[in-house]
């Protein structure tokens, strides 16, 4: 590491960025939000605009959830990025990507990842935080799943988003 990033996290003014597709965000992105926002100074939670997936919310609904949802949250800024994660990270001044692993199935991709990311940029470390074992069975795609069949997804996502959630496989905008 270099030193004038050791310097960054001894000095104790650590931003990290905690980006994701939030399609839409689940009590489980909730959970590594809440947890985050203790351990560092500022947390910049990231919705990636352009996706390989087709998303069900645009960039800015997902964006404009994400805020309702961590008003409260006094260190936490919800943002949306394109191109390059790490890049965007330097360009918001953190030192840390924070990622959430459910499972064991997570970690491949995970890692690759991490990986791929320190190649691009060693400067910036990726930190990764356990789901809440309440939440390690808990995804966007399957809540979105389970709505669009009818199924009960109360406790799985906030209210607001569970109210757009019925809205929107319901056929309304
Ligand atoms: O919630 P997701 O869909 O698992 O999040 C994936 C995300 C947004 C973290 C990943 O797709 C990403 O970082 N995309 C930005 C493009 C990029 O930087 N790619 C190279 C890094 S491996």
């Amino acid at each position: 590491m270099k030193a004038g990033n050791q310097l960054a996290l001894k000095l104790g003014k650590v931003t990290a960025v905690y980006p994701g597709s939030f399609d839409p965000i689940t009590y489980g992105h909730l959970d590594l939000i809440t947890r985050g926002a203790m351990l560092f100074d500022k947390l910049v939670v990231a919705v990636l605009r352009n996706t390989a997936k087709q998303p069900l919310f645009t960039a800015e609904e997902r964006v404009e959830m994400l805020r309702e949802v961590v008003r409260d949250y006094l260190n936490v800024e919800v943002d949306c990025f394109e191109g390059l994660l790490v890049d965007y990270a330097a360009r918001k001044g953190a030192t840390v990507l924070l990622r959430g692993i459910r499972a064991i199935s997570d970690y491949e991709y995970e890692l690759q990842m991490a990986l791929m990311n320190r190649r691009l940029r060693p400067e910036i470390e990726t930190v990764f935080l356990m789901a809440g074992e309440a939440y390690s069975f808990l995804s966007s795609r399957l809540v979105k799943e389970v709505v669009a069949l009818g199924g009960d997804i109360s406790g799985l996502v906030p209210p607001i988003v569970e109210a757009r959630l019925r809205e929107r496989v319901s056929g309304g905008s």
